[in-house]
């Protein structure tokens, strides 16, 4: 079968490679129909998080259709229509039981204290071939598979695979009730569907942070107001437009690839750390492999949670779903401290946080559709990936048809 297979920093392939099989009695093979690529997978590829193994399949995001299973899996069959869940959970240990699903003490095969287990991930998240191929192996089928209504559509759910509930998951960890005023730092389409679920979690104001134009404007008709980090200092613009407060909660959908600011009254600062934020980037990716304008790490490991800590009222909160390795150690945590606040974070819980969402789209309340901006052939995954790496205009979200 045809995959997309990582080789090394700024060095992946289409290759040729074996068809999985069922090795496990808890396993599912799936036949995907609908993969995608993911601000998770340029980690990989440009080096800020470590760890992977040459040959792994890449990818987290897929929608398809069982076509074996193995003697345990007593809930779906050949034929099913499944959301493949991007993080893999037991359903039966302690942390499954209570919702914990991205902290299965069952399913990364380094051992329970090992962390969350996702397909296409570093060594120490299993590793486990993942989902930018015409066929995968699912291990823990019955948890990490989702069946899918009939009156939802591939396009529909692909979104649903991690980015959706992410978002969602987000927008939890940072406590969003009615009337808040929240604030979502990166308009990526993690970003953008944190906007959209901070507003139906009850904020009366989301305001979003980036540095790209486009992605901004997306924002905007999602009815947030936004704030361009080179043209505005963005925690100077959220105080002035919180009577000096802050906002109420933050949600992180940036993660370790932040930059800081190229132009704008907020570049002095930023230039001014420019010795911790380049320790930073060293610290988190080692080896990087930078070819002209692709697979370059954020400048800035730090920067959007130190806007998060200042950007936030006294005793506010904020929820971190941007991505961060074990290797950045780098927080203001005194900064934090010193105002009382409730920081929560993590992978998403994709089992139990994701079956509700799949209703809300059924019933035609929210159309994840429109936020697809590319629909490629998986034989054109390299260059789409080379596109989004460059954050080209109007690359958002890529869809890859597989079958
Ligand atoms: N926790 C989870 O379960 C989970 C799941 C999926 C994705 N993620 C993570 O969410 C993050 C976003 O994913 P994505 O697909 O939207 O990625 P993306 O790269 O498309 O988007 C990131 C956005 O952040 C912006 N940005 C950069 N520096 C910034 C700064 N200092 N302040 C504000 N914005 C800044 C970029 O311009 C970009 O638009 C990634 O780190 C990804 O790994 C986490
Ligand atoms: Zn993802
Ligand atoms: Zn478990």
């Amino acid at each position: 079968m045809k995959a997309v297979v990582w080789h090394g920093e700024g060095d992946i392939r289409l290759d040729t490679v074996e068809d999985p099989t069922i090795t496990e009695p808890t396993d599912a093979v799936v036949q995907i129909t609908r993969s995608a690529i993911c601000g998770t997978d340029l980690h990989f590829i440009r080096g800020t998080m470590a760890g992977m193994v040459e040959g792994t399949i890449l990818g987290h995001e897929a929608v398809g259709v069982v076509t074996e299973v193995g003697s345990a899996v007593r809930r779906f069959g050949p034929g099913d229509r499944v959301l493949i869940c991007s993080t893999m959970s037991c359903g039966a240990c302690r942390n499954c039981r209570r919702g914990l699903t991205a902290q299965c003490d069952v399913a990364n095969p380094n051992g329970p204290l090992a962390g969350t287990s996702f397909f296409g991930g570093p060594q120490a998240t299993g590793p486990v071939n993942g989902l930018q191929a015409e066929y995968v192996r699912v291990p823990w089928a019955v948890n990490t598979l989702i069946p899918l209504p009939e009156n939802i559509s591939d396009d529909q759910a692909i979104l649903l695979s991690d980015i959706f509930p992410t978002a969602w998951f987000g927008a939890e960890l940072a406590g969003v009730h009615r009337g808040d005023t929240v604030a979502v730092l990166g308009a990526g389409v993690v970003g953008q569907f944190a906007i959209a679920s901070a507003f139906r979690q009850g904020a009366a104001r989301v305001i979003a942070v980036d540095g790209l134009q486009t992605r901004l404007v997306t924002a905007l008709r999602q009815n947030a107001e936004i704030i361009d980090f080179n043209a505005e200092d963005p925690v100077q613009a959220i105080l002035d437009t919180t009577q000096g407060i802050g906002v109420d909660a933050v949600i992180d959908a940036v993660g370790v690839e932040a930059q800081r600011p190229w132009a704008g009254p907020a570049k002095q600062a930023g230039d001014e750390q420019a010795d911790q934020f380049d320790a930073e980037r060293s610290q988190v990716a080692p080896k990087t492999n930078v070819q002209d304008q692709n697979w370059v790490p954020g400048d800035a490991p730090s920067q959007a949670l130190q806007w998060a800590v200042s950007a936030v009222a006294k005793g506010g909160r904020i929820g971190i779903i941007g991505v961060y390795p074990p290797a950045l150690t780098s927080f203001p945590i005194g900064a934090a401290m010193n105002k009382n606040l409730i920081i929560k974070m993590g992978n998403c819980n994709h089992h139990t946080v994701t079956p509700p969402l799949l209703d809300v789209v059924a019933a035609g309340l929210f159309d994840p559709t429109n936020l697809i901006t590319q629909r490629e052939p998986l034989t054109s995954a390299i260059e789409a990936y080379e596109s989004f790496d460059r954050r080209e205009e109007g690359w958002l979200k890529t869809e890859l048809t597989v079958s």
